[in-house]
């Protein structure tokens, strides 16, 4: 048993919201290290690069000493192994994402024993919230500035200069 406790916290985060890092903060109160794991992009329709996501998110913790930026891609599970993690955190909004994340924590579970999945109840003020959404916000013209940290709405705000602000 470590007595170290390394945690991976990954996903997309394309972008990065307040939710994520309403975790990421809680996640650091649990983790001795919390590695925050950027998926490198997959998806065509990716708004931000994978080194863009690493950069908003290394300014949102700056302020958190335990927290680490890093992108990772193949499978969850070989990563965290070659971090010496041994648990994963997720996220759980709605009972939507608690059978995927079940899903998932079970295949990891099945494919590495030694890694665990926690899952945070995303805070109250959260639970509405997703990156989809807020590219679908600021891509229509609206504003996305109560969703996502300040450095995030910056480079939105590149992105898209006619959006509300
Ligand atoms: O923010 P997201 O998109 O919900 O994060 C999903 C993520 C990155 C956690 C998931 O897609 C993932 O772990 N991908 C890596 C590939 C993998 O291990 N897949 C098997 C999971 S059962």
């Amino acid at each position: 048993m470590p007595n170290s406790l390394i945690a991976v916290f990954p996903g997309s985060f394309d972008p990065p919201t307040n939710g994520h890092l309403d975790l990421i903060a809680r996640g650091a109160r649990i983790a001795n290290h919390l590695i925050v794991a950027v998926l490198q992009n997959t998806q065509k329709n990716a708004l931000f690069t994978t080194a863009e996501r690493s950069e908003m998110l290394k300014e949102c913790v700056a302020h958190l000493p335990n927290v680490e930026i890093d992108s990772f891609d193949g499978l969850l599970v070989d990563y965290a192994a070659h971090r010496h993690a041994h648990i994963i955190l997720r996220g759980i909004r709605t009972i939507s994402d608690y059978e995927t994340e079940s899903q998932m924590a079970l295949l990891n579970h099945r494919m590495r024993p030694e890694t665990e999945t926690i899952f945070l109840t995303a805070s109250a003020e959260h639970t509405f919230l997703s990156s989809r959404m807020v590219k679908e916000i600021i891509t229509l013209g609206g504003d996305a500035s109560p969703f996502v940290p300040e450095p995030v709405m910056r480079q939105l705000r590149g992105r898209f200069p006619t959006a509300k602000r």
